[in-house]
């Protein structure tokens, strides 16, 4: 379990193992763009501002994955306790 916090707001959701951040925000009423949503297209990247990002996609190189300022939050999680995103 961890915290997503969106930049725009402030506003901070809770998600949970069971869910992905991508669901767990569109259940919220925030909807992030998606396509494949296996961390495969890349349609969902997101920028993070703070937090680190724990990587489960295919997309990102070892470089990308490196500078933990982005993210694919359809099937990618956190390793901190709160991820800061740029939405
Ligand atoms: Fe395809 Fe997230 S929707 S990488």
């Amino acid at each position: 379990e961890f915290d997503v916090k969106l930049a725009s707001t402030g506003r901070i959701y809770r998600i949970t193992k069971d869910k992905s951040i991508v669901a767990a925000l569109s259940e919220a009423g925030v909807s992030i763009p998606t396509s494949c949503e296996q961390g495969v297209c890349g349609t969902c990247l997101t920028r993070v501002l703070n937090g680190e990002p724990d990587h489960r996609d295919s997309y990102l190189n070892e470089e990308d994955r490196m500078k933990n300022d982005l993210l694919l939050p359809c099937c990618s999680r956190a390793k901190s306790t709160m991820l800061v995103l740029d939405l």
